[in-house]
């Protein structure tokens, strides 16, 4: 969601592919969790190729038409031989990944108390990350292992494909594809996709339609898969949960922002600030960072007494973002104001997933003048930390950000897509002006921003908290099972 398609190049998918990415998922959970040593790596590895075998085994006896033992001597435990395939980047960092678990965590706690069918997991659409798996919490982990091994016949498993469309099957490069075997072998399935853009290009359209329902976040991707030639008969807006039980600012003291950032413009290194804005994004063109820095620098100086506190990470390779910074405002060529610049820092180190909600507790706002999003999960952390937030008013904040919740920021005129898998699309250029205005009314009008930031957090906890959206997952597989035993 919140990047472009991986940079990799084109390789016709294999069956030793399926293997070999399905094997490498089972290798990290058990290194990872079960703490095998390196001599124990020789059985591990046994252990993963007689596991896969299984899997894949499995999928093709079916195939064959033959009875699958394995399964069946699983499915006789269970109360519902009902399933659901979910196939994401699980093990990598990204925005499908955090989207992904969302999602399964959620529908986890759902079905506990209604169990109405069982779930099972596979990494799929992106490289695996040794150290993200690392980051996960223990009961996360355990729980990721004992999905992954639930055992499904495919003829009575629903399939998510939760990735950008090149991964699924037949996939644009090297990946597990998704659905394993193709389209006809499983009981209905499910794309879950989203784009930044105005549009779909032409190859996505046609694996969207491959899809027998095609999930999209927000009323703006339906109106804009429909447009660019999706079947509108098959498009649902399923909306994303924010943890709002995690991201919850009565639980949380503020993180000492100073010892963590870099300074990169402004002086007179202060332990406390009048102001504080926040901003969370990946360095790239799309998030606006330039129309944030120019609308900053032009509204605010020295004596001001505010800081804005950029949490960046590299897009590729790139970092070195402070000099960046500073490059960009010397090509800005505007006079230095008389009291100097007002305060501008980084902070490109990583913060753990656990730590976010302190971050966001020791700011006064959050600011991202984005050119287009798929939803924008920094902007609802932020609302579920009843943090005012400035946005732009296009693409996926229009599905939550209003006037009563925050700060739209108004849109200049659409611009084109300069570089990148998405070059030639249109998306949104905010107004440096409007955001100058938004900005220093956050800052003057300290109680109408207090009353949006709770009104946020109200709106999170409403619409978008897990079990609220886990209950309108569940219901939709529910119906398209119904429809199918009906049949
Ligand atoms: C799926 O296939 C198995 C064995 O091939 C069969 O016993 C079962 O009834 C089938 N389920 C459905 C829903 O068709
Ligand atoms: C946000 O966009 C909607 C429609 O796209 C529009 O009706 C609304 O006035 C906009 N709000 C602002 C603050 O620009």
């Amino acid at each position: 969601m919140d990047q472009p398609p991986p940079d990799r190049s084109k390789r016709p998918w294999k069956f030793s592919t399926f293997v070999y990415s399905s094997s490498i998922l089972f290798l990290l959970l058990s290194i990872l969790l079960l703490g095998f040593t390196s001599t124990d790596l020789y059985k591990t590895q046994s252990l993963r190729f007689t596991f896969t075998a299984n899997r894949i085994y499995s999928y093709l006896q079916f195939h064959a038409g033959k009875p699958n033992s394995i399964s069946e001597t699983l499915n006789s435990a269970s109360s519902s031989s009902h399933c659901v395939l979910w196939m994401a980047p699980f093990l990598s960092s990204g925005g499908y990944s955090s989207e992904a678990w969302s999602y399964i965590l959620s529908l986890h706690h759902h079905l506990r108390n209604h169990p109405r069918f069982r779930i099972t997991i596979e990494h799929h659409g992106d490289l695996e990350s040794p150290e993200f798996w690392d980051g996960l919490a223990t009961e996360t982990k355990e729980l990721a292992i004992e999905m992954h091994s639930t055992q499904c016949r495919p003829n009575e498993t629903i399939v998510v494909c939760h990735s950008e469309p090149g991964a699924w099957y037949p996939p644009l490069f090297e990946t597990l594809p998704c659905p394993p075997t193709g389209y006809e072998d499983f009981l209905s399935v499910i794309g879950r996709t989203m784009f930044e853009t105005d549009r779909v290009n032409p190859e996505h359209v046609n694996r969207c339609n491959r899809m027998d329902h095609v999930w999209v976040p927000t009323e703006f991707h339906v109106s804009s898969f429909v447009q660019s030639g999706i079947d509108s008969s098959k498009v649902v807006k399923i909306v994303q949960p924010v943890d709002v039980a995690f991201f919850d600012p009565e639980k949380y003291e503020p993180l000492d922002l100073i010892a963590i950032a870099d300074l990169v413009l402004g002086s007179g290194v202060k332990n406390s600030f009048g102001f504080v804005f926040l901003s969370v994004f990946k360095w790239e063109q799309r998030k606006g960072w330039d129309v944030l820095l120019k609308a900053y620098l032009r509204e605010f100086s020295g004596k001001d007494n505010v800081a804005l506190f950029l949490l960046t990470n590299s897009y590729h390779s790139e970092s070195d973002f402070g000099n960046k910074i500073v490059d960009f405002v010397e090509e800005l060529d505007e006079e230095e104001p008389e009291d100097d610049y007002p305060l501008v820092y980084v902070i490109d180190k990583h913060i753990a997933q656990v730590d976010l909600p302190r971050l966001y507790k020791a700011a006064d706002a959050f600011v991202l003048p984005t050119r287009g999003e798929g939803w924008g999960r920094p902007i609802v952390e932020a609302m579920a930390m009843s943090l005012p937030v400035i946005a732009t008013n296009w693409s996926g904040p229009t599905e939550y950000l209003t006037e009563e919740n925050g700060y739209p920021l108004g849109v200049e005129e659409m611009s084109e897509v300069k570089e990148g898998p998405f070059e030639g699309h249109l998306w949104a250029e905010p107004s440096v002006d409007k955001l100058r205005v938004l900005m220093r009314r956050v800052v003057s009008e300290p109680e109408e921003a207090r009353v949006k930031g709770k009104r946020g957090r109200d709106d999170m906890v409403k619409s978008f908290a897990p079990e609220v959206v886990a209950k309108v997952v569940a219901d939709q597989i529910e119906r398209i099972f119904d429809e199918k035993v009906r049949r």
